[in-house]
């Protein structure tokens, strides 16, 4: 596996796998990697002869007083891991060449930004969306791999690809969980041996509005409510609970083929993500 942090080197590299008639596969992390992340370098090492991972902890998707500074990193161990999994090529650029100090573009992208997480978090997903246009420009992949933890990252980054004609197929990947139901998270580290056992009931509450999905129960409201209900009385402290469809990120009438339930809480110091399909696809 080769490491590099440059531009020219990246593209001198990609251009002679494609030379060699490889597709190119590529897993944009911000490192801190567990098997959520290897499993999308998993998919791609299957599907393309190229797989590219990049790992940049990107300042702009953090507002001021977020996680940026104390952001997990863990360099050698995510070396190791990604040339166990097979990855090909690290992309680990330095933050001073990635954005100069002179650096002035950004890319939004409206509509399904807007609310869940761009509500909380105003100005994140403009974050996402110029990091990832840049690295798309850089790495100039076949196919990107996303997972579908970030539900509204991959609805972000879909029409992204679909309004600045970026020729990308973008794979979005199944959550990978711990054996108790939690996804996997590099901020699931914040967590003390207390709230970790506590946290367990995001996901409960997720796959209980699942299993009313199953019995039958379609109306977006109901499932909201217990779903936050639930998590209240879990202690928990609940940013949004909200049933959207995939892609648009609105709320349906009622629940249906692609649609899912959303949720964001906060532990004590940590913030955590998750949402679950609402019907069996
Ligand atoms: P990061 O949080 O490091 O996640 C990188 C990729 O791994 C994302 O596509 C995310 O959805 C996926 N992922 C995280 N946990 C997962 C899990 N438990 N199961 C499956 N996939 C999981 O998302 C980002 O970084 C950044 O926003 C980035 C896209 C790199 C732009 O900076």
């Amino acid at each position: 596996m080769n490491v590099i942090g440059d531009v020219p080197a990246l593209r001198t590299l990609a251009r002679a796998a494609r030379g060699r008639g490889d597709t190119i596969g590529f897993v944009p992390t911000m490192g801190a990697l567990h098997e959520g992340h290897l499993s999308l370098v998993r998919r791609a090492r299957q599907d393309c002869g190229f797989v590219v991972v990049s790992i940049f902890v990107n300042p702009l998707q953090f507002a001021p007083g977020e996680d940026f500074s104390r952001y997990p990193r863990q360099p050698e161990e995510d070396e190791k891991a990604l040339a166990a999994t097979g990855a090909d090529l690290l992309y680990r650029p330095d933050e001073k060449s990635f954005y100069p100090p002179d650096f002035s573009t950004a890319v939004e992208v409206g509509g399904v930004s807007e609310g869940g997480e761009g509500a909380v978090r105003p100005g994140h997903f403009r974050g996402v969306a110029t990091v990832v246009t840049k690295l798309f420009l850089e790495v100039a992949p076949d196919a990107a791999y996303f997972g579908r933890k970030d539900l509204q990252q991959v609805a972000v980054v879909g029409r992204l690809i679909q309004d600045l004609d970026f020729p990308i197929r973008l794979v979005v990947c199944d959550t990978i969980r711990d054996p108790d139901g939690l996804a996997l998270s590099s901020r699931n580290a914040y967590l003390s041996a207390f709230e970790r056992k506590l946290a367990v009931s995001l996901p409960r509450a997720l796959f209980g509005a699942r299993a009313r999905a199953a019995g039958g129960e379609r109306d977006p409201a109901t499932l909201e409510r217990q779903t936050r209900i639930e998590l209240e009385r879990a202690g928990l402290a609940v940013d949004y609970v909200e049933v959207v469809d995939c892609e648009s990120m609105r709320r349906p009438q009622r629940i249906g083929p692609g649609v899912a339930l959303a949720a964001a809480i906060r532990l004590g110091k940590t913030r955590l993500i998750d949402n679950v399909l609402l019907l069996d696809e």
